[in-house]
């Protein structure tokens, strides 16, 4: 039984409070710093996106983060101001821009809104179980509402957006990145094709390709990230100039797919262990937004198997319950963790499992 009068060590450690307020911004860097650390050593096990040949040429020892509190001053680590190419978290702006130009509607009439637990390149379930992506965070979503956006909408169009919502006028298009993906993207084309055949995609399979593959080179950094979330987390209005992008309900819609879909078929793993909305990209990028509280941005280009930052995700895993910025904060977490580890640990020991 707990003693109610005995907080538990997440408790102590608490820094954004009730309020939603950070506090003790000392405490909180401690915090950051030691999982920066933990996460360091992540960083072997991982590795860069190859199959874009030039992303394979990133140092893949890069790690760092921006927490930008609605409620407070930045926190800013290691190598936040790094640039690299979004890649897949451009799906939440390709995602947000849909729904304020064409509307939920047409929106869902393109894709779905389900977890599609295959990997973000899949054609399968595509092509076997549905007349839709299933999503628009996987590839294929995010081809189905480029096909959606042109002809009207321009990659200059999306490059001003998107330099707007990140708080970032030197967010541009990394030519390299854009070739080389354009060289070896056999794959979202054959996508395409299949999105084309089923009568989802009705615009040029070439000309949807090069926007997309553009939108995903579009270069951020942690902390351009991290303004992005902040926005998402404050309903969709920049806290600093008071500006709407978006309304509060496509801010919530793109939230809640970050949560179910962001970290593709790593994403209920992940709303477990970090419980923060959060969009991964293969160049080492993740958006998270800890709703009412902060946006973060986190830059680790060494990937694990589901093409999520490896070093990234533990670093927000480490800091999420501390920092009080998981969706579900339990200030049991860390003991409970350690004693399940335990019990874990006993019952393999006893072989019944
Ligand atoms: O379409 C692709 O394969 C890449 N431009 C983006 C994929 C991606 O970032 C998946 N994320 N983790």
């Amino acid at each position: 039984m707990t003693d109610i009068k005995n907080n538990g060590p997440g408790e102590e450690q608490l820094v954004i409070d009730k309020q939603y307020k950070l506090q003790e911004r000392s405490k909180a860097i401690e915090i950051i710093k030691k999982a920066m650390a933990l996460a360091r050593e992540e960083i072997p096990k991982g590795k860069v996106a190859t199959y874009i040949p030039e992303l394979g040429k990133v140092d893949p020892h890069q790690l760092g983060i921006v927490i930008n509190p609605l409620k407070g001053e930045k926190i800013c680590m290691g190598d936040y101001d790094v640039r690299f190419t979004m890649q897949s978290v451009c799906k939440v702006i390709m995602l947000i821009v849909s729904l304020e130009l064409c509307g939920r509607r047409a929106v869902f009439g393109k894709v779905g809104m389900e977890p599609s637990g295959e990997a973000f390149d899949s054609l399968v379930e595509l092509d076997v179980s549905n007349s839709k992506p299933y999503n628009p965070l996987i590839n294929s979503g995010g081809l189905a509402l480029c096909g959606l956006l042109l002809p009207e909408l321009s990659f200059q169009d999306i490059l001003r957006f998107t330099r707007n919502i990140c708080s970032d006028p030197e967010i541009e298009l990394n030519e390299a990145v854009y070739e080389s993906e354009m060289k070896t993207c056999s794959r979202n084309r054959s996508i395409a094709y299949l999105l084309q055949s089923k009568g989802i995609l009705n615009k040029d399979v070439e000309d949807t390709l090069r926007f997309y593959t553009k939108m995903c080179s579009m270069t951020a950094t942690a902390d351009s990230l991290s303004n992005l979330g902040a926005i998402l987390a404050n309903d969709g209005v920049c806290g600093e100039t008071g500006k709407r992008f978006m309304s509060s309900r496509t801010a919530r819609i793109a939230k809640t797919l970050m949560l179910t879909c962001g970290m593709y078929d790593g994403s209920g793993t992940f709303a477990i262990k970090v419980g923060i909305p959060t969009k991964s990209g293969v160049g080492g990028g993740l958006l998270s937004v800890s709703d009412k509280r902060a946006g973060l941005g986190v830059f680790g280009p060494a990937l694990d198997t589901q093409g999520n930052s490896i070093a990234g995700c533990k670093l927000l895993r480490e800091i999420s319950n501390d920092l009080r910025l998981n969706l579900f904060y339990d200030p049991e977490w860390n003991r409970e963790t350690e004693e399940e580890n335990e019990l874990i640990k006993g019952i393999r020991e006893s072989h019944v499992i």
